[in-house]
């Protein structure tokens, strides 16, 4: 019988360079689609497919992201008193169980690798998830369930996988693909930012993983690789040398790059428009705003 994925990594350390100024005292995953943060998104992801052990791998300077899981008394108690009942079920739908959430210290930003490997003792000998908030996934089903749905059949390791357009392959970690069978694609390997035209395919993998804890025995010699970083990729490719399995998950949804300033303005109006109470004045904008710039 397999054992179910019940933790999840949120690397959460990285210096968020990108979106400076504001990340100098903002964590960017606090920063907010609408009016939920960006961690918000991956929680909510991680409690639809199961997850009950919720590990952030943090680092100076998040300590707002901190504070976001706190339960807020006071204000619950003010809304109370004010009749104010949907946003008080908004906020209390944050609320964590305690002992839920666990928050580990990168010393060094060393790299995504490095930072699932910080929480090796938290993971013991279990099977473990890994989201990167800052790629969020707009899906009928959310995409860790869909995953975890196919790793009960599969077991191995597991890789979200996507179509990129050839020249955009340098950026991300690409499968170098055995079998494709649509939705599971079984690999031969995995190659992290392959210089430009060295791609051996366009399915590129993204941030959802399911991950045996053999990965993390592999991390633990793990030495740095594309761009002076332990790369989490090169420690699930090395999985294929031994008598590991990993395979690549084609989900189905829409995936938006929230690390990058074009990705997380598009998440906001996709995010926006999907809303009630917003999509009729925001698409009157949208289209008064293309009439003019044509
Ligand atoms: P990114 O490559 O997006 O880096 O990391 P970043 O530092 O967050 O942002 P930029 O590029 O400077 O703008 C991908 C994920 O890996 C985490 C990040 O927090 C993000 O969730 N990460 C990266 C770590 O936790 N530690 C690291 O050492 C590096």
């Amino acid at each position: 019988m397999r054992k179910k994925v019940t933790k999840a990594i949120f690397p959460v350390a990285g210096l968020g360079t990108r979106f400076l100024p504001a990340t100098k005292s903002v964590p960017k995953e606090i920063m907010t689609l609408v009016d939920r943060p960006l961690v918000q998104y991956a929680i909510d992801e991680a409690r639809a497919a199961g997850i009950k052990e919720f590990i952030f791998v943090t680092s100076r300077g998040k300590g707002a992201l901190e504070d976001y899981f706190d339960h807020s008394p006071v204000l619950e108690q003010e809304l109370r008193k004010k009749g104010k009942d949907a946003l008080l079920q908004t906020l209390q739908d944050t609320n964590m169980d305690s002992g839920a959430i666990a928050y580990i210290r990168q010393h060094q930003a060393l790299g995504l690798g490095h930072a699932v490997w910080c929480a090796r003792r938290l993971i013991a000998d279990e099977p473990f998830a890994v989201i990167l908030p800052d790629d969020v996934i707009a899906a009928e089903k959310p995409c860790l369930q869909q995953m975890v749905e196919a790793y009960e059949e599969t077991g191995g390791n597991m890789v979200a996988a996507m179509e990129v357009p050839k020249e955009k392959a340098s950026s991300y970690g690409v499968l170098d693909v055995k079998e494709d069978k649509g939705e599971i694609v079984s690999i031969n390997g995995m190659v992290e930012k392959p210089p430009e035209g060295e791609a051996p395919s366009n399915l590129a993998v993204i941030g959802r993983y399911i991950l045996t804890p053999s990965v993390m025995k592999n991390l633990h010699t793990m030495k740095s690789g594309a761009g002076g970083e332990i790369q989490l990729t090169d420690a699930i490719a090395a999985e294929l040398k031994g008598n590991g399995d990993v395979y690549g998950y084609r989900f189905k949804g829409h995936r938006f790059d929230c690390g990058s300033k074009a990705g997380f303005l598009q998440a906001t109006v996709a995010f926006a428009l999907a809303r009630d109470d917003l999509r009729d004045d925001l698409s009157a904008y949208l289209d008064q705003t293309v009439e003019q710039a044509t």
